[in-house]
């Protein structure tokens, strides 16, 4: 069985010639498999993530494949970086066909940002909401953030962001995404 994620959701028809495409977090897992199902539809992409190495992978398999593709680092821990990110984004396209917010993870370790806040809720919510905001004039698509059920189990608590987390790592992956979720649990 082929374990290509386009024909596993029966897409594999779908032609996406001339789309234009964000994908963030895909030097790697989710993110990576997503950027090389829309390159094989068609799509022009642009790949995401720290790793130039891995980015630069991305880019020569998506080449390969004969879609154009380009790599654009940002680290999610630095506002400035999110917003160049953009900035290079409306460099790179005319408007937006989709935005898949993916970049995020589970982090052992629960340090604090310049922004004051934990790293999972920094990384996992408030750089996809600023990069969001930051091009929302630009999407002319669609918009997809990658989701978790974690989300299930965390209860939404905006007013203790700041500062120290006393959340473990999974609460706190738990708590981003359900941040990033459009059901709420209070
Ligand atoms: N794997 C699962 O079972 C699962 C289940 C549900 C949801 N998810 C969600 O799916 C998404 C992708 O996860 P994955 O499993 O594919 O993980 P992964 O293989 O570790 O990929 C994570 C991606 O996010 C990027 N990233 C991480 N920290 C970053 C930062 N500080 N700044 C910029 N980019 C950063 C990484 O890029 P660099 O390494 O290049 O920085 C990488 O491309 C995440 O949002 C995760 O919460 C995963």
């Amino acid at each position: 069985m082929s374990s290509r994620p386009e024909q596993l959701a029966g897409v594999e028809g779908v032609d996406c010639t001339g789309k234009q495409v964000v994908i963030t977090g895909s030097t790697s897992g989710i993110g990576r498999a997503a950027a090389l199902a829309l390159g094989r539809l068609g799509a022009d992409v642009i790949v995401h993530g720290r790793d130039a190495a891995a980015g630069g992978e991305v880019v020569d398999r998506l080449t390969e494949i004969g879609a154009t593709a380009t790599f654009v680092q940002a680290d999610f821990t630095s506002t400035e970086a999110v917003r160049r990110l953009a900035r290079r984004v409306r460099e790179e396209t005319d408007g937006l066909d989709l935005l898949i917010n993916n970049a995020g993870g589970f982090f052992r370790d629960e340090t604090v940002t310049d922004l004051g806040v934990g790293i999972t809720f920094h990384v996992n919510h408030l750089s996809p909401y600023l990069l969001t905001a930051e091009l929302l004039d630009h999407v002319e698509g669609r918009i997809v953030t990658t989701a978790s059920a974690a989300h299930q189990g965390a209860v939404l608590d905006i007013d203790g962001v700041r500062g120290p987390s006393p959340k473990t790592g999974m609460e706190a992956y738990s708590h981003s995404k359900l941040a990033n979720s459009s059901s709420r649990r209070s």
